[in-house]
């Protein structure tokens, strides 16, 4: 048992640090860290790099949740252990793709945000909550413009909606999903500090727009 959340913690880690925006912008001879907010995201890749690199670093940032989580799940299957413990290699792969996105251990543990790899945990564990939380964070962007407030809204919505379908859930692994979504979410919004500042200050840049100094 052991073994298998080790194995999981591990390989999540490893494949988060891919960091798409950052491999990209190397590719091209070049740090996406050093331009635009400093984000190495894909909505700094946008701002940056413009629309197919952005589309590149979404699909890139988004696959590798699902490719965690999956090797998670083998991993678990190959160690023959019981569906509470292929739940906890999902779950702990899912924190430490993301870790490995922000923290990256390839790129000087300086990366993202993780907000596209969470979104794509979300839909690996729980769909229906995915569906809600995307669909309130695209209306949010849609409507102000500002990716960030999305990104923040729906790290604030993960753990409620988490909550909301599994704390009269009988199964406790089942249950221990609030816990990550509680990690992530708090993890999101530690990482847009800077966002929260700019977006108070109403010096935020909006999609697209160059960053504001
Ligand atoms: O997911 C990141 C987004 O919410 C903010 O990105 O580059 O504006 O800091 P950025």
């Amino acid at each position: 048992m052991v073994w298998a959340l080790f194995i999981s913690a591990v390989l999540g880690y490893l494949i988060g640090s891919v960091n798409t925006s950052i491999v990209l912008s190397k590719l091209k001879k070049n740090d996406i860290r050093k331009h635009g907010s400093g984000n190495a995201g894909a909505t700094n890749t946008l701002r940056v790099m413009g629309k197919t690199a952005a589309a590149f670093v979404l699909l890139g940032d988004a696959l590798k949740a699902v490719v965690s989580i999956l090797l998670a799940w083998l991993v678990a299957y190959l160690f023959r252990q019981g569906p509470d413990i292929v739940a906890y290699c999902k779950y702990i792969a899912a924190l430490t793709t993301v870790l490995g996105h922000n923290f990256p251990v390839f790129f000087g543990f300086r990366g993202g945000k993780g907000i596209l790899t969470s979104v794509a945990v979300m839909f690996m564990l729980d769909w229906r909550i995915a569906l809600i939380v995307l669909f309130v964070g695209v209306m949010l962007i849609v409507l102000t413009r500002y990716v960030s407030l999305g990104s923040l809204a729906g790290c604030a919505l993960y753990p409620l909606f988490a909550l909301a379908f599994y704390s009269s859930e009988p199964l406790l692994y089942k249950k221990m999903q609030i816990v990550l979504a509680l990690l992530l979410g708090l993890l999101g919004i530690w990482r847009h500090k800077s966002n929260i500042k700019k977006l108070l200050a109403g010096t935020e840049s909006k999609i697209g727009e160059k960053a504001k100094q």
